[in-house]
C-alpha cells in the first residue's frame, strides 16, 4: 500500500511517500481502508522526534475516517462496507497516513452520517480529548463554570461546544478574531489573551481546561473554587503546581487521551443532534503530506488540516 514513511525525525521534508505491505487484521481487529487522516499537533511533535514513539521507521497519524474492508475473527459490531472513524492505538503507532490501518474494532465507531470523510477525520483525537477532559475527568455538570484556555484551537473549539451542550457556563480565552464564532458555538464569556490578563476579568470557576501550558495553570488556580478541577493538557503537572492545587483543595491533573468507543458514540450523538461540528481548514492529498504539515504548523488553515487518501 502507499504510505507516508518517516525514517528520520526532522522538518516537514522528512515525510516521504513510499510503499509498504498492507497490515492484516488478527482476531478482534478490523482492516480499514483510510479515506481521510486528520493532522494533530502531536503528529507535528512526533515528526520532530518529540512525540510518544521513538522507533523508526514509522507511519504517522492517529485520526482515521474510512471504510471497513475486512473483519477479523470475533468482530461483531462491524461488517465490510461500514463507514467508521476513530483514533486507534493512541499513543502507540496507528499509521493513519496510509491506505490501510488495522486496529481493535472498538477503537472505531460508525462515522456520523452527516459528516464527510475529512470532517470525520478531523474529530476523533480532538473530540475525544475534549470529551474525556470534560466528562470523564472533570465531571462537568449543568451550571458549572468552565474556563477554557486555547478555546479557538482544535480541541478548544470542540470543548466549547461540548461544555455548552452539557449546560455549563463557558468562558473561552482566545484572540478577538475568534470571539464571534466561539460565541455562536456556546461560549458565554470571552477573553482576548493578546490584550487582557484573564485573571483580571474572570470570576470564580469550577473547571479549567489548560490547552496552552506555559504559566496558565498556576495563574488559573486562584480562580478555582475548592473541590474544582484543573487539567493541564499539553504537559505534565510539576510538584510546585501540584502543591499549589493541594493547598487550595483543587485537583490539578495531567491527561492523555485514550482510544474510546463509548466516547466516539457520544461525539456522534452530539453531531447528530447538531450540537457538535468539527471544522476542516484544508484537505491535502496524502502525497503532499509535507505541505500539509507546513500548513498545520503555520496555523493559517482556519481549521484542521486533513489528508485525503
Ligand atoms: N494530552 C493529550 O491527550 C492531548 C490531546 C490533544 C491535544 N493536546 C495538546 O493540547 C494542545 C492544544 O491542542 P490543539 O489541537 O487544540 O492545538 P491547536 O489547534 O494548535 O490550538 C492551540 C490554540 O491555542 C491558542 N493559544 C496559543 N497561545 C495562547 C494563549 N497564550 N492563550 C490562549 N490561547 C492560546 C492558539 O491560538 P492562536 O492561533 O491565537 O495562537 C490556538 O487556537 C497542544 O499542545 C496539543 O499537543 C494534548
Amino acid at each position: 500500500m502507499r504510505a507516508v514513511i518517516l525514517d528520520r525525525f526532522g522538518g516537514p521534508e522528512v515525510l516521504q511517500l513510499g510503499e509498504v505491505p498492507a497490515p492484516r487484521p488478527i482476531s478482534t481487529e478490523v482492516l480499514v481502508r483510510v479515506h481521510a487522516a486528520g493532522i494533530n499537533p502531536v503528529d507535528l511533535k512526533q515528526r520532530q522526534g518529540h512525540g510518544p514513539l521513538s522507533h523508526l521507521p514509522m507511519i504517522l497519524g492517529w485520526d482515521v475516517a474510512g471504510v471497513v474492508q475486512e473483519c477479523g475473527f470475533g468482530v461483531t459490531i462491524f461488517s465490510p462496507g461500514d463507514e467508521v472513524y476513530g483514533m486507534p492505538w493512541f499513543p502507540r503507532q496507528a499509521g493513519a497516513y496510509a491506505e490501510y490501518v488495522t486496529a481493535p474494532s472498538r477503537h472505531f465507531a460508525p462515522k456520523p452520517p452527516s459528516l464527510s470523510f475529512p470532517e470525520a477525520a478531523a474529530l476523533p483525537l480532538s473530540g475525544l480529548t475534549a470529551w474525556q477532559l470534560l466528562v470523564d475527568t472533570a465531571h462537568l455538570k449543568a451550571g458549572d463554570r468552565v474556563l477554557i484556555h486555547g478555546a479557538a484551537g482544535g480541541v478548544g473549539r470542540l470543548a466549547v461546544q461540548i461544555a455548552a451542550s452539557l449546560g455549563a457556563h463557558v468562558i473561552g480565552v482566545a484572540r478577538a478574531g475568534h470571539h464571534e464564532e466561539l460565541r455562536a458555538l456556546g461560549a458565554a464569556e470571552l477573553v482576548d489573551y493578546t490584550t487582557t490578563r484573564f485573571e483580571d476579568v474572570v470570576g470564580p470557576v469550577d473547571v479549567v481546561l489548560d490547552l496552552v501550558g506555559q504559566d496558565y495553570t498556576p495563574r488559573s488556580l486562584p480562580l478555582v473554587n475548592p473541590g474544582g478541577t484543573v487539567v493541564l493538557v499539553p504537559s505534565g503537572v510539576d510538584d510546585a503546581v501540584a502543591r499549589l492545587g493541594a493547598d487550595k483543595g483543587v485537583r490539578v491533573t495531567n491527561f492523555l487521551v485514550e482510544p474510546d468507543h463509548a466516547g466516539l458514540l457520544a461525539l456522534s450523538r452530539l453531531v447528530g443532534e447538531g450540537r457538535l461540528q468539527p471544522k476542516v481548514g484544508a484537505v491535502v492529498p496524502l502525497e503532499d503530506a509535507a505541505r500539509a504539515h507546513q500548513l498545520a504548523e503555520s496555523r493559517t488553515a482556519g481549521g484542521k488540516v486533513v489528508l485525503s487518501v
